[in-house]
């Protein structure tokens, strides 16, 4: 990336916090994009910036990123499409950065696959109550009761607060461990970049060689 001149504006980044923020800093690195001072992990600093690309970088929530980027508060966002199906807002998706692959599933007992198979009226406790909804009421036509968890969602089918969940799968190691399966798929997953609206169109020519410079590195 080239030095940029010093009147122009900040362009800013939303990146997910936790697994994927570190894989994001790495691919933008292959890319010239460097933040030094993020890599410090006790710094309860909140906002980096590179003042010769006149980037700066915040760590969110993930649930959170879709939100900066559509209020312009980030002209630019990396966070999982399970949650860019979930929050639903008005932000371009416009790559898909091929890491932090997994899938969207329906897990549980195995005993759950007739309640699932004979449309049983079923509880289904998730993190992603839309993405739930949308499967269940849309694609299968099964009406179900939809629990909302925010976190270690396999305990509800254990515990018994609910017959099955709708959850994220990437090693399969959390379900194993606690005797639960993968019943049915619902879509594959991976880390995308999302822009603002207004953003992609008034910083076109940064944006656009961010995105060109991203896409030559996967195809390396
Ligand atoms: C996610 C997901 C599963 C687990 C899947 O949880 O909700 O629990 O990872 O990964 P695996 O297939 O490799 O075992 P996360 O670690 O994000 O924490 P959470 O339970 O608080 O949602």
């Amino acid at each position: 990336m080239n030095k940029q001149s010093q009147d122009m504006r900040y362009l800013t980044f939303a990146l997910g916090k936790g697994r994927l923020a570190s894989q994001a800093l790495e691919l933008l690195e292959q890319i010239g994009i460097t933040c030094e001072e993020m890599k410090d992990k006790d710094s309860r600093k909140l906002i980096f910036v590179n003042e010769d690309l006149k980037l700066r970088f915040f760590l969110a929530k993930g649930p959170d990123v879709p939100t900066y980027v559509e209020y312009g508060a980030a002209d630019i966002g990396v966070v999982g499409s399970d949650t860019i199906l979930e929050e639903n807002r008005r932000v371009y998706e416009v790559l898909d950065l091929g890491f932090g692959k997994c899938r969207m599933c329906v897990c549980g007992p195995v005993s759950a696959k007739k309640l699932l198979q004979h449309h049983e009226m079923i509880r289904v406790a998730t993190k992603y109550p839309k993405i739930a909804k949308d499967y269940f009421y849309n694609q299968k036509h099964q009406t179900v009761d939809i629990i909302k968890l925010n976190g270690s969602v396999e305990l509800g089918p254990i515990v018994g607060l609910s017959d099955v969940i709708v959850d994220i799968v990437e090693t399969g190691s959390t379900l194993k461990e606690n005797g639960l399966e993968v019943l049915e798929e619902i879509c594959p997953l991976s880390a995308r970049m999302i822009v603002n609206q207004v953003s992609m169109k008034m910083e076109a020519e940064r944006i656009r060689e961010i995105l060109q410079a991203l896409k030559s590195t996967k195809q390396r």
